[in-house]
């Protein structure tokens, strides 16, 4: 469930007709060939650097298409490989591969989120980088992934689309990677419908990454931020449009006010769940900066979370994930080995396929937890009586099941 999708209102409006009078509707020049001197795009890169407190951000056209520049910006192509969990959005896949690299899938531990240790098992001598995904408003537990990454000289690229606003230990998730995205799809935290933005401490990555998004150029508005050091390389066009840009300045400004928000509702809800022996919670590494719109138990066995859910559901209770999210093994460009350029993709030095790695049985810890998991939707418009009653449903159907 989207969050910022339910708050669009003035602010998104003022912006947008701000931009129609303009008849500026490309960030860097308008009617005339006028250049901008202070387009939307530029200003949500400055909301974006000051909320995460990273010096570059910059806007693009999805979250998707961040991934592809962040990692193009970092150079990924032919014979790379790069680590992900299995649980995560088919884009976090797919970019590794539209810019040839080979993803290397990896188990998720009860954060649901990145087994640390999983990139120590995986790590070759072509492994270049770590993509973490921070699922659902929780944060990866950070410390023991940026060390193992270090350690072996990978870097880590932080997908944040899901969690715009969590916190690890007092820091912005997306400004502790070497590069991160997130995105402004309609379901995210923050929406203008399709967007996404990379941040970024790196004055490399930074003009890399404009390139990757802008046919390879790195025009004035960049080089004024950090000087242009890098040759120029094809990119393609993934910019941000002003009407985008003009949303997602308004829409960044509701971020801290709906996290607090969602976190009292959570509150709500824990309280009236109670103590319930025998389910065990998500793992949050840094229980006070994760945003808590969909908080996930586990149930003991599968049949008692299919139990639950059945009769929750019955009641008007969803309470499967609302992200589309599930294990990367039973996707059809998985199982088919399929990529836009036929056979030739990363995958062809396999000789049998699904080649290990890429089955389900290789993976049997994700998907335990996902058969036993019960996803609990919070709202930022949910009144704290209806978050109770969540509760309340929840609690009485699962000591209905554990007896
Ligand atoms: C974890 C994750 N990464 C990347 C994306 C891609 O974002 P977009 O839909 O803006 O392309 C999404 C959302 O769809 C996502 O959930």
């Amino acid at each position: 469930m989207g969050l910022g999708e339910c708050l669009i209102g003035a602010a998104e409006l003022r912006n947008v007709t701000q931009v129609i009078r303009s008849q500026t509707l490309f960030r860097y020049y308008g009617v005339g060939n006028a250049p901008h001197p202070n387009s939307f795009a530029s200003r949500v890169e400055r909301a974006g650097e000051a909320m995460h407190g990273v010096p570059y951000a910059l806007g693009v056209s999805s979250g998707t298409a961040a991934l592809e520049v962040a990692l193009g910006a970092l150079g990924v192509g032919p014979g790379d490989e790069v680590i992900l969990p299995v649980w995560s959005w088919v884009s976090c896949f797919t970019a590794i591969v539209r810019v040839g690299g080979q993803p290397v899938l990896a188990e998720v531990d009860e954060t649901l989120n990145l087994d640390p240790k999983e990139i120590e098992r995986l790590t070759t001598p072509r492994t270049r980088g770590v993509l973490v995904v921070h699922y659902q408003g929780v944060p990866a537990d950070l410390d023991p992934i940026l060390r193992a990454a270090k350690k072996r000289g990978l870097w880590v690229l932080e997908d944040n689309a899901e969690s715009l606003g969590t916190t690890y230990k007092g820091r912005r998730v997306g400004s502790l990677g070497d590069i991160a995205i997130c995105s402004f799809q309609q379901r995210k935290v923050v929406t203008t419908g399709e967007g996404g933005m990379v941040l970024t401490r790196s004055p490399k990555l930074y003009e890399r990454a404009v390139r990757m998004s802008d046919l390879g150029l790195y025009r004035q508005e960049h080089q004024a931020r950090a000087p242009l050091k890098e040759p120029m390389f094809p990119g393609s066009n993934f910019r941000m449009g002003e009407l985008t840009a003009a949303v997602a300045l308004a829409q960044l400004a509701r971020v801290d006010p709906m996290v607090k928000k969602v976190r009292a509702l959570r509150e709500v809800l824990l309280r009236e769940m109670g103590d319930l022996p025998g389910v065990t919670w998500r793992r949050i590494p840094d229980p006070s900066g994760d945003i808590g719109f969909e908080s996930y138990l586990f149930m003991p066995k599968a049949e008692q979370a299919r139990a639950v859910r059945a009769r929750a559901g019955e009641r008007g209770i969803t309470l499967t994930p609302h992200t589309g999210t599930y294990a990367q093994t039973a996707r059809e460009y998985v199982k088919n080995r399929s990529t836009h350029a036929g056979a030739r993709g990363p995958f062809q030095h396999f000789q049998d396929w699904p080649a290990p790695g890429y089955r389900p049985e290789d993976f049997p810890r994700t998907h335990d937890l996902a058969e036993r998991l019960i996803a609990i939707p919070i709202g930022v418009l949910f009144r704290k009586s209806e978050v109770a009653r969540i509760g309340r449903v929840l609690r009485e159907e699962i000591r209905r099941e554990l007896g």
